[in-house]
């Protein structure tokens, strides 16, 4: 399977926009709530300033499709993933995750950690493909 990794340039910000928006992608994410391109441009601003952290645009023959980020959270690297909706369920992300965990490897990375809400069934499959362990529960309530 011709899936690769690069590291996100800034040039990628307005692409990796496109597919940040769509509702597929919004709605398996903890916030599901649009951003306004200003507020992704100054996320991503920050994160390809931190040096603790690493980014990928997924690309699958030549074409982007995703990016993957590993961002330090003490001492695990929390992974984040998503695919453009047109490029999901064949087989891209399982593929793209194993290539980030050998990634994690080489930067001596000891442990990777997902959050992965209920129900996101690829996600969750991808995941156990690369053996990640289901471990926690997380719980939310509405206050106001
Ligand atoms: C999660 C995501 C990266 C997985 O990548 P993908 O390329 O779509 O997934 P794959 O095609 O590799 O499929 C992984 C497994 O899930 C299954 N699957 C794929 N789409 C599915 C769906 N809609 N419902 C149920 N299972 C599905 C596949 O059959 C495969 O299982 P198998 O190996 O047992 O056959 C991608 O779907 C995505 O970007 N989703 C939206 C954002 C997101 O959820 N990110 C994760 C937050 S950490």
């Amino acid at each position: 399977m011709d899936v690769s990794l690069r590291p996100v340039k800034k040039k990628d910000i307005e692409t990796i926009y496109s597919w940040r928006n769509r509702p597929e992608i919004r709605e398996m994410m903890f916030d599901s709530r649009p951003i306004s391109l200003e507020d992704h441009r100054a996320f991503w601003k920050k994160v390809l300033d931190d040096k603790t952290a690493m980014s990928f645009i997924i690309t699958y023959g030549k074409e982007p499709v995703g990016v993957v980020r590993l961002e330090k959270n003490g001492n695990l690297y929390e992974v984040d993933i998503f695919l453009d909706p047109s490029a999901q369920g064949k087989g891209i992300g399982s593929e793209a995750l194993r290539l980030a965990v050998e990634a994690a490897k080489g930067m001596g990375i000891r442990k990777l950690v997902a959050k992965i809400k209920k129900g996101n069934a690829a996600s969750h499959k991808a995941f156990l493909k690369n053996n990640f362990k289901e471990r926690y529960l997380y719980y939310e309530r509405d206050v106001l």
